[in-house]
């Protein structure tokens, strides 16, 4: 999961150009990054004139182990041809030699990979045979050496179709070289995206890092190949070769959406933006809603399926549905719903949950979901992203770009959907409406400065703690899944969320004296059982955290969430959200970028 990003314009700063969409893409992973710039040669003033093909002198690399940060490129030499990397490593230690761009054994090709080459060591093997010298451990060299073994036939860009065709895998590169002002791009399973601009074009990742210089892209689908000049952008499918025709999408997202502002960290930023969000939903949504419940209502058979945070979005949404519209949703988590395919079939309805939308364990099940013709609805954040295409039916969150690794809005956001999809499959959605307006107010609360203090004390007790326990019954599990994975994935502290009826099966035995153990004990059938279980842990000495419409005497502390009815597991998450927060930034960790993830986990 990585970041790429590439520019050729008339922009005489490409490798700080490059350094900056790299900036932007850095929450796709950050242990180590590069810059190459195609040097200009200053004697030739063709190189400004747009003309294909001029030549250039040679390919100047700059790649550290660790975070940009502060890290600059201006003691690289100025280029208005460059691209880059910052990385998530999978083959290969965090090194300056395994950072990307990588060379070819002449230095004039060069190479950034986001994905995984499965059959390296086959091709490594029989480049050694043809004396080609690696330097780094990575998957990713071995494709500048293929290209560069195809060049000895073929021009270039048919060189690295050739290449891109050996590598197995899921793969996404730019390759450059020095001779040629033109980027090629290829995707398969890793997105990438084109930027057009007057005179200059951008290759990226994903949209966010293109806002600051076009909201016009085109998303490359799987098998595209891209030759990217200055003023021209040809596309042809990587495998035949064949013309494919270049269309334009105007972004829906403005930069202003994808900075912090004043906010010291994106994650508090997303935070704060939840309310909104949640009222575009119940104000702009509800047709695309209704037209959903309708496809639902005429399914035989619908699955929810997600990963990590969308994971358990999805378990609520089978709470949700079951509880407002009295119907059964077949709940998966993304990497294991390929085992159950069997039962799919074309009356089957699959609703994919995805922030990112190219998540590949998603990407991968709704593909297989569609071989079997199943109907698939995206529930997603990202326009034209790979789930957004792939989609018969889909639905934006509307949460704006989310940056932090730890998603926040696009939960909420999603749950609000789900809680007005429920409501609308039992013909009830001014109801849903008002639920979920409920929520908003409950959020506000939740917000003022004396909630937040309240939270924050709470974080300062808890700082040193090892381990959390969070419990929950019905709609309350879902959420103490993703209270504890927000604890887990920030602050470090060990969180383990639960069923509180699973207690006294066997995660009781681990609660001692002054244990934390958070409880949700919202105002609903689970009240009562809920509080049973926090008096379990009482007994064994555990300290209490009783999140709740109100005190009790069982709670040590008591952090108040008013009632929004079904609803009210968006306040609560919210309070999970940043109690995490708080945990975090009271260690000086930096919550936007934890350690060892990535925003979209687009390999297997
Ligand atoms: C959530 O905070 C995590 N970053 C992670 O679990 C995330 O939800 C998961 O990777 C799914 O991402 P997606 O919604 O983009 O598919």
């Amino acid at each position: 999961m990585c970041g790429i990003f590439g520019y050729v314009g008339p922009k005489q700063n490409a490798a700080e150009l490059v350094l900056e969409g790299l900036k932007k893409l850095e929450y796709r992973g950050y242990d180590s990054w590069g810059v190459g710039v195609v040097e200009d040669d200053p004697t030739s003033s063709l190189v400004n004139s747009g003309l294909r093909g001029v030549t250039a002198k040679g390919i100047a690399v700059k790649k550290r182990a660790g975070k940009i940060g502060d890290a600059t490129v201006n003691d690289m030499p100025k280029s208005s041809f460059a691209f880059g990397h910052t990385r998530w490593a999978t083959h290969g230690g965090v090194t300056d030699i395994n950072a990307h761009p990588h060379l070819d054994c002449t230095g004039t090709v060069s190479v950034v990979h986001n994905g995984i080459v499965e059959n390296f060591e086959e091709l490594k093997e029989e480049l050694a045979k043809a004396h080609h010298r690696f330097v780094s451990e990575t998957d990713t060299e071995i494709i500048a050496h293929l290209i560069e073994e195809y060049l000895k036939k073929y021009p270039f860009e048919e060189a690295v179709r050739k290449t891109f065709n050996r590598c197995t895998g899921l793969n996404a590169i730019i390759a450059i070289h020095s001779a040629k002002r033109v980027m090629v791009a290829v995707r398969n399973g890793s997105p990438l995206v084109l930027g057009f601009g007057k005179n200059e074009n951008f290759v990226a990742s994903d949209a966010s890092a293109l806002l600051s210089h076009t909201r016009e892209v085109q998303f490359l689908e799987d098998g595209d190949m891209a030759v990217v000049g200055d003023t021209h952008v040809e596309l042809t499918n990587v495998a035949t070769g064949k013309k494919r025709e270049v269309k334009k999408l105007t972004l829906n997202w403005t930069m202003k959406q994808a900075e912090k502002g004043a906010y010291p960290f994106f994650m508090l930023k997303e935070i704060y933006e939840q309310q909104a969000v949640i009222k575009g939903i119940s104000h702009t949504s509800i047709k695309q809603i209704e037209h959903l419940a309708n496809v639902i209502k005429k399914s035989y058979g619908t699955y929810m399926v997600g990963c990590g945070s969308a994971s358990y979005v999805s378990l609520a949404g089978s709470y949700l549905f079951s509880k407002i519209a009295k119907r059964h949703v077949n709940y998966a988590i993304g990497s294991e719903f390929g085992y159950h395919l069997d039962f799919l079939t074309p009356k089957s309805t699959v609703i994919a949950l995805s922030q990112s939308g190219e998540t590949m364990d998603i990407l991968e099940s709704v593909k297989k979901a569609k071989e079997k013709g199943a109907t698939i609805v995206a529930i997603t954040n990202v326009l034209g992203s790979t789930l957004y295409r792939i989609a018969d039916e889909k639905i934006l969150i509307g949460a704006g770009p989310e940056i932090a690794v730890a998603s926040t809005k696009a939960v909420t956001g999603k749950l609000a959907i789900l809680v007005l999809l429920s409501y609308a499959l039992s013909g009830k959605t001014k109801e849903g409406i008002r639920v979920v307006t409920l929520a908003t107010e409950s959020m506000s609360k939740l917000l003022e400065k004396d909630s937040i203090r309240r939270i924050e004390s709470l974080a300062k007790k808890l700082l040193k703690k090892e381990h959390v326990y969070v419990i929950g019954r019905g709609l309350s599990y879902p959420a103490s899944l993703e209270t504890a994975i927000k604890i887990k994935e920030i602050s470090y502290i060990h969180a383990e969320g639960m069923a509180a009826g699973e207690l006294k099966h066997g995660p009781l035995a681990l609660v001692e004296k002054g244990t934390p153990c958070i409880a949700f004990l919202p105002d609903d059938e689970t009240y009562g059982a809920n509080l049973a279980g926090a008096m379990e842990m009482k007994a064994r000495g555990g300290y209490v955290i009783g999140i709740s419409h109100k005190n009790h005497e069982v709670f040590d502390y008591h952090l108040p969430v008013s009632d929004a009815r079904e609803a009210t597991i968006i306040p609560n998450i919210v309070t999970g959200q940043l109690l995490s927060y708080y945990l975090a930034t009271l260690k000086g960790l930096d919550p936007d970028k934890p350690r060892n993830l990535a925003k979209s986990v687009t390999v297997k």
